[in-house]
């Protein structure tokens, strides 16, 4: 609905942000514990999320936040193949829950972003289909301690980004390049893997009464071709559509498989369009003047195309008929007015995607933090609170965006007109 000057949103819309353990808690043993970025960083402390959560939670609830998507790090609570969860981390998350509950702040728990614990990893990782039982032992287990406490689920974030950049890229662990088998066994293993851990959910899960939500985030980003008339670049697009788009949908949610999720979760920040065979995004070392001068509008990571949510909402509204959270969408950039800019232009595109139909629930900004970029290290900087990792206390201090955000989110509405 349009309000005069401010576009609504329906009552008990989720605004929150998002986060993964292996970004900001620190003191994690995974495959990211070892490895170094380009920029020299690691993990190791990150933002120290791991102590400083009471803090970040108050943080989430000045902000007018009314939810929190984070991950729950597989390698904290198992030591071993079917081992029983170890109480210490549980009651570590367990925490974190109850905070966030005293502050009527809705958790959305992510059960695998892009890490295992180091006997999955040794064993092959998700290459190794004997990594499907294990998982779903885990999730039996945790479903069984924290029914109570968790409604939405959120079983893979990623599975398309995750088993990209490590088995054809070679960007994350185990920093393969080209194995293309190893690209789809990881996708069909981690699909059968939502499909079981799915049923659990819904079988173990239930809270207050009701069956929880289960879905994956399916990263979606538009492959374009720059020249429309270049037949190699649109071969390019189009095989990084079927790849990372249709393949991967169709393994998580094809025919009867659909039936294992009750939402779907879309991370979405833009698009890729190639040039002579190039990626011409900042992430894959465009830079971002000369991609100016060629009139892409990207933050330091992708291209922006806010109109893409307005395409992408209704295919998969229409496709699967779920509900639809927005489980990430930020910018990295330290240019605040920009960011400010890509948040309304994308809010004011899933208005009127709503407005047309889509059942979108929620949106999760990312990042709460400035945290650990993956292979970019600390560079990209995605945070609404800053992070002086210089300074051991590793303080928080908010951006300009946070007030933007803050007010979006107490008034569960965006302006009308876009940010001067
Ligand atoms: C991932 C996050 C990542 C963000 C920004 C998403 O692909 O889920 O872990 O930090 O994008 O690149």
């Amino acid at each position: 609905m349009n309000h005069g000057d401010v576009h609504k949103f329906p009552p008990g819309f989720l605004w929150g942000t998002a986060t993964s353990p292996t970004q900001v808690e620190g003191h994690i043993e995974n495959e990211w514990t070892h490895f170094t970025a380009q920029d020299g960083g690691h993990c190791r402390i990150a933002c120290d999320h791991y102590h400083r959560y009471p803090e970040d939670v108050e943080w989430m609830s000045e902000l007018g936040m009314n939810a929190y998507r984070f991950g729950i790090e597989w390698s904290r609570l198992q030591a071993a193949p079917f081992a029983p969860l170890n109480q210490n981390e549980l009651a570590h998350y367990v925490d974190l829950l109850e905070r966030l509950k005293a502050k009527n702040i809705t958790p959305m728990v992510v059960l695998h972003h892009f890490s295992n614990p180091p006997w999955i990893n040794s064993i092959g990782g998700w290459t190794n289909a004997a990594t499907i039982p294990a998982f779903v032992d885990y999730v039996q287990k945790l479903v069984a301690a924290l029914k109570d406490k968790v409604f939405l689920w959120n079983t893979f974030n990623e599975p398309d980004t995750y088993a990209c950049v490590a088995y054809l890229l070679g960007g994350f662990p185990p920093q393969r390049k080209w194995k293309l088998g190893q690209f789809r066994k990881v996708i069909s293993h981690m699909a059968r893997a939502h499909v079981e851990a799915s049923r659990i959910l819904q079988r173990d899960g239930i809270f207050a009464g009701r069956k929880p939500e289960v879905g994956i985030a399916k990263n979606w980003t538009f492959f374009h071709a720059y020249k429309k008339f270049s037949p190699w670049d649109r071969a390019t697009a189009f095989g990084c559509h079927y790849t990372f788009n249709k393949f991967v949908l169709d393994a998580f949610l094809g025919g009867w498989r659909r039936r294992a999720s009750t939402f779907i979760g879309l991370n979405y920040y833009g698009r890729v369009r190639f040039h002579h065979f190039r990626a011409m995004i900042p992430a894959s070392g465009a830079p971002v003047k000369t991609l100016k001068e060629f009139g892409f509008v990207c933050d330091d990571m992708v291209e922006r195309y806010p109109e893409g949510l307005e395409k992408i909402l209704p295919y998969l509204q229409q496709k699967f008929r779920l509900p639809i959270f927005i489980t990430e969408h930020g910018s990295a950039s330290a240019d605040e007015n920009f960011r400010a800019r890509d948040l309304h232009e994308n809010l004011t595109a899933l208005h009127r995607a709503m407005a047309g139909g889509a059942d979108v629930r929620g949106f999760f900004y990312w990042s709460l933090l400035d945290n650990f970029e993956w292979q970019f290290g600390y560079t990209k900087k995605f945070g609404l609170l800053a992070v002086d990792f210089a300074d051991e206390k590793l303080p928080r201090t908010p951006k300009p965006l946070v007030e933007v955000y803050a007010k979006i989110c107490r008034d569960n509405s965006i302006p009308v007109s876009p940010p001067v």
